[in-house]
C-alpha cells in the first residue's frame, strides 16, 4: 500500500542500492586487474640473474694467482620470452692463499671496465687511471673505494659467482 509520498523513498533506496552494487562490482573487477597491470609493467624475471650465483667455470681454470676474466651469463625471462645465455656482467677471479676471490670489472669510480696489467700486477682503469692491488685495494687514482668483491661458491669442482651491482662514486658498497 505504499503510494504517493511512500513510493518516493522506496525508489530512492533502490537507487542507492543499485549504486552500491555497481560500485562493488567495479571494485571486484579491479582486484584481478591490479596484479595484471603490475605484470605488464614489471614482467617477472626481467632482472634474472642479478644477485644470483651464476656459473663461472671449472675450479681448475682458476689455479694460480693470475686473475682470469670471466663473463657471467643467465637466461633472461620476461612475461613473454625466454632468451638463453644473456651476458649480465663480468668479473676478475684469482686464487689468493688457496681461496678464490672475485672482483667486479666495474670501476667503483664511474663504471668503466677495469683491466689487469700483468706486468705491473695491478688492476687498472683506463678512464681516470685508478689502480688497484691484487687484493682490490686502491693504489692510485680517484676511485672512492676498493674493487667490489663478489661472493664465490665452489661445488663439485665448479665455481659460481654472485653478481651484484654497486653504486658508483661513493665510498661504501651500496647494492643498486
Ligand atoms: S671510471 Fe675508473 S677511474 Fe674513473
Amino acid at each position: 500500500m505504499s503510494s504517493g509520498s511512500g513510493g518516493e523513498p522506496d525508489a530512492g533506496r533502490r537507487g542507492v542500492l543499485k549504486l552500491g552494487i555497481g560500485a562493488l562490482g567495479l571494485g571486484l573487477a579491479a582486484v584481478p586487474a591490479v596484479p595484471a597491470i603490475g605484470y605488464l609493467l614489471f614482467p617477472t624475471g626481467s632482472k634474472a640473474g642479478e644477485g644470483a650465483f651464476l656459473p663461472a667455470g671449472k675450479r681448475s681454470a682458476f689455479a694460480g694467482a693470475v686473475p682470469v676474466r670471466v663473463d657471467l651469463y643467465a637466461d633472461k625471462v620476461d612475461a613473454w620470452n625466454k632468451t638463453p645465455d644473456v651476458k649480465l656482467g663480468s668479473c676478475w677471479v684469482l686464487e689468493r692463499d688457496g681461496a678464490l676471490q672475485a672482483f667486479s670489472t666495474v670501476c667503483p669510480h664511474l663504471g668503466c671496465a677495469v683491466d689487469f696489467d700483468a706486468e705491473a700486477q695491478k688492476f687498472k682503469c683506463p678512464c681516470h687511471r685508478s689502480a688497484f692491488g691484487l687484493d682490490g685495494s686502491v693504489e692510485a687514482g680517484p676511485s672512492p673505494r676498493p674493487l667490489d668483491s663478489l661472493e664465490v661458491k665452489e661445488e663439485n669442482g665448479l665455481v659460481a659467482i654472485r653478481l651484484v651491482r654497486y653504486r658508483q662514486g661513493v665510498a661504501q658498497k651500496e647494492p643498486v
